[in-house]
């Protein structure tokens, strides 16, 4: 496939803009924030910026309750400011990809207070309303993803319930409602007009549900203990066959605009996935959770995910990476300061359209919240399992000023800051040519001159224990990355035809240029880019 559009050779940049700079000086991330950080994504390098929602919303999940698809949340700022984020990114050659939030809206959408106005409302059928079953109660057995609670609510007024998957205050949208599909197609029209180079879809695997509404089957796994959530097996309410021309009716929507691009938030098995590339008329990149959710940090097991992802894509579809998100602990937290570079290595050196979460670069880790100032619903609904997503959600780190530099110093922020934050900081990372920060933006520079690296293939090959090694490779360019994903020294034999290769980068930030032998000899959570021809 023609592998050089922008959202193929380059790297999308994860912005929480809650937390990433508050320029109002309310504690909060704020669009002016970002667009003063502008300079800094230059300069790291990065070609396109995801916004998770700043649309105007009550919050009860974060922005993720949408009460209006076009407009912006005064939180954050006016569609001013984000015709000017826009304008402002375009001209640094960054694109910016909005937050598109399918599956539900918040209940203070007007379209949900007229749908629940009456049973005769002309938007009854733009969400799921049921009556009770014939014995009484809620329509089904189905869940919500926070809390496991039945996942339908009751309205007295109407004497029927409505579906929501995650929190009351976030019911469903009926994607079976032609009216719905085109008001929706609408939005995506109306963010297109204004400039968004391209969506980052929410949950898209769940838009819709089995016609039927029938029972979810139990879940032979679950025991006391677990998230209540996985007591049912999630037959019937998410990766239904009809979402697949859902989605290729938002393809042809964005299409009519030059290089949109779709991005899906899919949480389905790795097989699944591939299906919401459609036949090149769905997804131009379903997020691959295979790294997020591998349970191991460990060579074999990487080795394993990856080759299995690189085998079973089609040929016509382009691969795409991440390491965290802010629903995701973060990798530092997960695997420690010294594996989290060997992961940016391995992140920015995999094919695919790699994504960057907000802060990764500097090495940022989970803050823990103290109970009393735990934001997010799913901690509050259920907690104790560790569910709570505030840990990956806090600000930003630029300077050693107090308060980091994201908010003014006699504020407090919406969540608190890191403790060690006057040593992982943007600032301080800057100066140090050994930073995680600066390890990055090396990656990220070598990464775009290197076409192995941004468009060659992916050939994996034997390594020791703990060691995971692949080629990446065009007709004429051969680049070796080599990862020590153990913390102690090992050894590598290497192909006797590499002579005259030569290390191009290490996550020690030292190395340069030293010539590779037939055996290479690796520290401890080193990781080693050489370039071969
Ligand atoms: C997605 C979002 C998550 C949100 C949920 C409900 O999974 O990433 O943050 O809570 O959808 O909208």
């Amino acid at each position: 496939m023609n592998n050089n559009f922008w959202w193929q050779h380059g790297i999308i940049y994860h912005i929480y803009p809650r937390s990433f700079m508050d320029h109002n000086g309310d504690g909060v991330g704020d669009l002016r924030g970002i667009i003063n950080k502008l300079d800094y994504l230059s300069w790291l390098g990065v070609d396109a910026i995801w916004l998770s929602p700043v649309y105007p919303s009550p919050m009860a999940d974060a922005g993720y309750d949408v009460a209006n698809y076009i407009d912006i949340d005064p939180l954050f700022g006016s569609l001013d400011d984000m015709d000017e984020l826009i304008a402002e990114a375009h001209q640094r050659n960054l694109r910016v990809i909005l937050d598109y939030v399918p599956n539900h809206t918040s209940h203070q959408h007007a379209w949900f207070r007229e749908s629940r106005m009456s049973r005769d409302s002309p938007k009854r059928d733009w969400y799921i309303w049921r009556d009770p079953a014939p014995e009484g109660g809620v329509p089904n057995n189905w869940l919500t993803r926070f809390g496991g609670h039945p996942a339908w609510t009751w309205d007295e007024p109407t004497q029927q319930y409505y579906y929501h998957t995650f929190l009351p205050e976030q019911p469903e949208l009926n994607w079976r409602s032609p009216e719905l599909q085109q008001a929706m197609f609408d939005v995506l029209r109306f963010w297109c007009e204004r400039g968004s180079d391209g969506f980052r879809i929410d949950v898209i695997h769940r838009i819709i549900k089995d016609a039927q509404l029938r029972d979810n089957p139990p879940n032979p796994r679950w025991k006391p203990g677990m998230d209540p959530y996985q007591q049912r097996l999630e037959r019937y309410t998410r990766n239904q066959p009809e979402v697949h021309d859902v989605i290729r009716m938002m393809r042809a929507t964005v299409e009519a605009y030059p290089e949109r691009i779709l991005v899906g938030e899919v949480n389905v098995a790795v097989e699944e996935l591939m299906t919401y590339y459609g036949a090149g008329d769905e997804l131009h990149l379903p997020f691959n959770f295979q790294i997020i959710h591998a349970r191991l940090w460990d060579a074999a097991d990487l080795r394993r995910i990856i080759d299995q992802y690189e085998a079973l894509l089609p040929d016509s579809a382009w691969p795409t990476q991440v390491l965290g998100n802010h629903d995701e602990h973060r990798i530092t937290s997960k695997v420690g300061a010294a594996q989290a570079r060997v992961g940016m290595m391995l992140l920015l050196t995999l094919r695919g359209t790699p994504t960057i979460y907000y802060g990764d670069e500097i090495g940022m880790h989970d803050v823990e919240i103290p109970p009393e100032l735990v934001q997010d619903p799913w901690e509050k609904f259920v907690p104790g399992i560790g569910a709570g997503r505030d840990p990956q959600r806090t600000p930003m780190q630029w300077d050693t000023t107090s308060n980091a530099g994201f908010c003014p110093t006699d504020v407090t922020p919406w969540l608190p800051i890191a403790n060690d934050y006057t040593d992982i900081n943007v600032a301080t990372a800057q100066t140090n040519a050994h930073s995680m920060l600066s390890m990055t933006r090396e990656l990220i520079a070598l990464r775009r001159t290197t076409p192995a690296l941004t468009r060659g293939n992916y050939r994996s090959i034997d390594a020791p224990d703990g060691v995971f090694a692949y080629f990446r490779e065009t007709n004429d360019a051969q680049v070796l990355v080599v990862l020590n994903v153990d913390d102690q020294p090992k050894q590598m034999e290497l192909p006797p035809d590499l002579t005259g290769a030569h290390v191009v980068l290490s996550t020690h930030m030292d190395r340069l240029n030293e010539s590779i032998g037939t055996t290479l000899e690796l520290r401890g959570d080193e990781g080693l880019i050489v370039k071969v021809t």
